[in-house]
């Protein structure tokens, strides 16, 4: 990374650099989850997560909120990747290790889809390597 910022290149290597940023990267906004995942999503998350994180998502007794301002500019910049990580190394809290990747992947599309990031043709994968290649962008670019 700290190498594309010296700006030491040509302008030709640079365009190259960003022709392929722009080919491999995907954002929120690009519909990465379903519909039909989100519901199975929710369901889970009213058995596992909602005890907790309240039936709104605004978090309480300690618990984070899950939706709104604060949780969406935690998260903004990172990827995917890194929220699905932080589900399923550190929740349900008290019942670790309780849900499978799939069930976490279906989770997250719920939470996706309840803080209005748009749904898509295709499925939230569950393998972390391909969650990281979407970026937690929280407000809308210009361009979508
Ligand atoms: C027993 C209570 C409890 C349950 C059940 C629970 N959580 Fe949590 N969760 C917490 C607490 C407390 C925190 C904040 C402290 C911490 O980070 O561990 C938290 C933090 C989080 C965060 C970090 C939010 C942020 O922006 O930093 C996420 C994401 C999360 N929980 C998701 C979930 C999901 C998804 C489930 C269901 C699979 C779940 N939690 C179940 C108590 C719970």
């Amino acid at each position: 990374m700290g190498t594309l910022c010296v700006g030491m290149g040509t302008n030709s290597t640079r365009r190259v650099v960003r022709g392929q940023a722009t080919a491999t990267s995907r954002s929120l906004w690009d519909g990465v989850y379903t519909e039909e995942q989100a519901k199975r999503g929710e369901e889970m998350y009213r058995k596992e997560c909602a005890s907790c994180h309240g039936d709104t998502l605004v978090g309480g007794g300690g618990a984070s909120p899950l939706t709104g301002g604060t949780f969406l500019s935690n998260w903004n910049g990172l990827t995917v990747g890194d929220l699905f990580e932080r589900i399923r190394k550190t929740m349900p809290q008290g019942a670790l290790g309780k849900l499978s990747k799939q069930q976490d992947a279906d989770v997250l599309a719920y939470l996706l889809s309840f803080n209005k990031f748009p749904a898509g043709k295709t499925e939230l994968q569950k393998q972390v390597e391909f969650l990281r290649e979407i970026r937690f962008e929280a407000t809308k670019p210009d361009s979508k």
